[in-house]
């Protein structure tokens, strides 16, 4: 056998996944069974974001066009709630404001995104912040000021202490993070909770995905949400919520899913209740 070539127990260790082993448990998987230090960030990127898809184009033009409406610079604190290893949420966010928090609790996203700030973005993000750009001029040629805002903060999203932030942004957590529907409403309440009263949300979630692979890696937990389980998700912590949904992307990965369903809100005013 050729020095290095893995044991098949270290094959067997590396097929383990969230949970410790290969396919999830039958039953609701919940928040804190699963061990999320162990999301295969490359597996991930090259799957997802190593290029510009189309869905992610309609995802930026859809926020870019609520985030216009916010004069720039005028939004002090934003969050990215559930950052995982992605950018363009954050490239988004500095069209806005001028500081944007990146909580995530996997180590493995959070040493990717602390690499991108500290050694400039890979290139394949550029397309992204192309988009971005377009669709918001009031970002400069060069995204290095705008990472110069970000700070990534390592911690379950839900600990983030309330009311902070004029704006936050989610894109691909609440129903990523538990299969249980309390647990996925508390995760949006958490959410919504982060901004003050009045604060501006935006968030996209993907369209009744349940369990999925990445790679040839181990099964992650999925919940399976509509545009009407967003709703109703949100519909008693927010006003001026407007949802849209847009059809699967065929040029990912087949998934399972059947769309996305996209967000904006504002926060409840404390008036309101
Ligand atoms: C499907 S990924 C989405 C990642 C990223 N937001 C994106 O747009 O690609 C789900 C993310 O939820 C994160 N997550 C899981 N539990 C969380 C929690 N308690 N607080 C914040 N994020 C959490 C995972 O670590 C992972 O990064």
């Amino acid at each position: 056998m050729a020095p290095g070539t893995p044991l098949p127990g270290d094959r067997e260790l590396a097929r383990r996944g969230p949970t410790g082993t290969e396919w999830l448990p039958d039953g609701v998987v919940r928040n804190a069974d699963v061990d999320w230090d162990r999301w295969p960030v490359e597996d991930y990127l090259s799957e997802n974001y190593r290029h510009l898809h189309p869905s992610d184009a309609t995802v930026i033009d859809h926020h870019s066009a609520y985030l216009r409406g916010l004069y720039p610079g005028n939004t002090a604190r934003s969050l990215e709630f559930g950052a995982g290893p992605n950018l363009y949420p954050l490239l988004l966010l500095g069209a806005c404001s001028r500081e944007i928090h990146a909580v995530e609790p996997a180590e493995s996203s959070v040493a990717y995104l602390r690499q991108q700030l500290e050694q400039g973005m890979d290139a394949s993000w550029r397309p992204f912040y192309d988009r971005c750009r377009s669709g918001n001029p009031a970002l400069p040629m060069d995204p290095a000021p705008v990472l110069a805002r970000v700070r990534v903060i390592r911690g379950d999203a839900r600990g983030v202490p309330p009311g902070g932030y004029d704006l936050a942004s989610m894109h691909f957590v609440a129903e990523a993070a538990t299969e249980d529907q309390e647990e996925f409403q508390d995760f949006c309440r958490a959410f919504v909770a982060t901004v003050r009263p009045g604060g501006h949300l935006v968030a996209a979630f993907m369209e009744n995905l349940g369990r999925y692979r990445l790679g040839a890696g181990p099964q992650w937990p999925h919940h399976r949400v509509d545009a009407e389980g967003v709703r109703a998700a949100f519909a008693p912590l927010t006003e001026q919520m407007r949802i849209e949904r847009i059809d699967a992307d065929p040029t990912l990965p087949d998934y399972g899913y059947t769309g996305m369903v996209l967000l904006t809100a504002r926060a409840r005013s404390a008036s309101q209740g």
